[in-house]
């Protein structure tokens, strides 16, 4: 989804060196070439598992242009999304992005919502892949009685997140109550539940 390159390849800048004065647009300014290495195309971060040890039993470890330099103009990217049993990558969506979902070990239950409102989803095995149209609001759920991993790709060197409780909820300063009260047809103290999990402090 992100615009065409218009060269061999553009290694992102290090943050804080001269060349990083701007954060223009497509994508971020390019390392010298004379400066560029062959570890420049390389990412070992996917190598290890991440904790899933929070209230999720999720770990997503990003593989974005800020993570992984040598994806600047390059167009995709891709994470690591590791679940214990029971575990779920929490109702996002990405606003830049769509993702393909590929497992690597266990199952999970992969799903997305619609436009309009109609929800798709697959349980998903080791080997097998499914597709998140971009904009959706979806999640992975380990329906597996074993941790379970997959590797997630997106046309997008910076698809962004938006995590549906945690922007909802957890926005700072505070989305008011009376919005979000009627917004989701509860009481206020319901909210106010929801919001002590989400908001810091
Ligand atoms: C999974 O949905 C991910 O965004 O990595
Ligand atoms: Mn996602």
């Amino acid at each position: 989804a992100d615009p065409e390159p218009v060269q061999d390849f553009c290694v992102a800048a290090q943050r804080g060196s001269d060349a990083t004065a701007s954060l223009a647009f497509p994508g971020l300014p390019c390392k010298p070439a004379s400066t560029v290495v062959s570890d420049d195309f390389f990412f070992a971060a996917h190598a290890r598992a991440a904790s899933t040890d929070n209230p999720a039993g999720a770990g997503v470890t990003p593989g974005n242009v800020e993570a992984f330099p040598g994806l600047n103009t390059l167009g995709l990217s891709l994470n690591r999304v590791d679940l214990a049993p029971g575990g779920v990558n929490p109702l996002h969506t990405h606003p830049r992005a769509a993702e393909l979902v590929h497992v690597e070990e266990g199952e999970m239950l992969v799903g997305f919502v619609s436009t309009d409102g109609r929800f798709y989803s697959k349980v998903v095995r080791a080997g097998e892949s499914f597709v998140i149209p971009r904009g959706m609001m979806h999640f992975q759920y380990n329906v597996g009685a074993a941790a379970a991993r997959a590797m997630t790709v997106f046309n997008s060197q910076l698809p962004g997140v938006v995590l549906a409780a945690q922007s909802l909820f957890g926005a700072e300063p505070e989305v008011p109550d009376a919005v979000l009260a009627k917004s989701f047809q509860v009481d206020a103290e319901i909210i106010k539940l929801l919001k002590s999990k989400f908001r810091k402090g």
